[in-house]
């Protein structure tokens, strides 16, 4: 009998066209709109296999009423929205999209730390705003990112790839906080947490978001931090408690932050970090390239394929 995929929202095609072309039935979720939790668990007992969002929520409650799911593969590189536990239990294959969006991540990261240093918010709105009069020698000071430290709190492909953007360009220190480097071509320097944060220009997240890393940044952490430090977050927003990061930055405990990821997502738009000048928050669209979109598509497709033929996928959370 054909095989069922279900996609949970819709998709640059390349994938799709895949998963036709492997002889199976493709529906794509067509309102323009994340399905609630209760309307994809039940519309997934329909299915063989899923590509769902990040936004989708596959707890322990939604695989035991899917329990006949064989594969999941995340349109993410995250999967903190997965139980790999419960699923590695019911024998349903997670896949996600590692590798294919690393560049896209880290050049919003790094768009977020020049947007956020060189005051983009204030400057371009008093240019709208008919503030402009004329060239001020002392208006709209920022930080320059030369030779500046960059601290990377988890140096894993996304890290990794903004620290060596930032020190080829801009010839920054690079120190990091956990994993080990293999190949130290860009002279890193491995710290402690606390040392990271005390002595960083700039500050960028990318841990994977679970129970060790929820709120690892807040109170104390902000006390600790330089008041020129830029933090930047482009992992999950849990990682930062956010409530002490909006008191950080109306006490000017750091000069700004560049969010693409908050908590909850999206934001509700009277939440306090949206009157901040000096908080920058994007809706989550660090993998939003054409190029990184259609690699997803496509990586998510051959997790599925691979998974429902029976073979390893190629990117494979839960491997056994
Ligand atoms: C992911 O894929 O997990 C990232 O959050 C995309 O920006």
């Amino acid at each position: 009998m054909q095989k069922k995929v279900f996609i949970t929202q819709s998709i640059l095609s390349d994938g799709i066209e895949l998963l036709q072309t492997a002889g199976f039935e493709v529906v794509i979720e067509e309102q323009n709109r994340p399905l609630s939790y209760e309307e994809l668990k039940e519309k997934s007992q329909k299915f063989d296999a899923l590509i769902t969002m990040l936004g989708d929520r596959i707890d322990e409650g939604f695989l035991r009423y899917n329990s006949h799911l064989k594969v999941i593969s995340n349109y993410a590189v995250g999967f903190n929205n997965i139980d790999v536990q419960t699923a590695s239990a019911l024998n349903i294959e997670i896949g996600n999209t590692p590798d294919v969006l690393t560049e896209a991540t880290a050049e919003i990261a790094l768009g977020l730390m020049i947007a956020a240093s060189r005051n983009f918010h204030s400057a371009a709105s008093s240019a709208v705003n008919g503030q402009w009069k004329h060239w001020h020698p002392t208006e709209h000071l920022g930080h320059a990112l030369g030779k500046k430290t960059l601290g990377i709190v988890g140096l894993g492909r996304i890290g990794l790839q903004l620290a060596t953007l930032c020190r080829h360009a801009f010839n920054m220190k690079i120190i990091y906080f956990n994993r080990s480097l293999k190949n130290n071509s860009i002279n890193a320097t491995k710290v402690e947490l606390p040392e990271l944060l005390a002595t960083s220009d700039f500050i960028s997240l990318h841990v994977p978001l679970n129970r060790s890393t929820h709120h690892i940044i807040g109170k104390a952490e902000f006390a600790s931090m330089k008041r020129n430090a830029v933090l930047v977050n482009t992992s999950r927003g849990e990682i930062i408690n956010q409530t002490e990061l909006i008191n950080a930055l109306k006490e000017n405990l750091i000069f700004a932050a560049g969010l693409d990821v908050t908590d909850p997502e999206p934001l509700p738009i009277d939440n306090e970090l949206f009157q901040l000048k000096n908080a920058y928050v994007l809706p989550h669209i660090g993998s939003a390239t054409f190029e990184a979109r259609r690699a997803m598509s496509i990586l998510a497709a051959k997790n599925i394929i691979a998974g429902l033929e029976g073979k390893e996928l190629v990117s494979w959370v839960n491997r056994r």
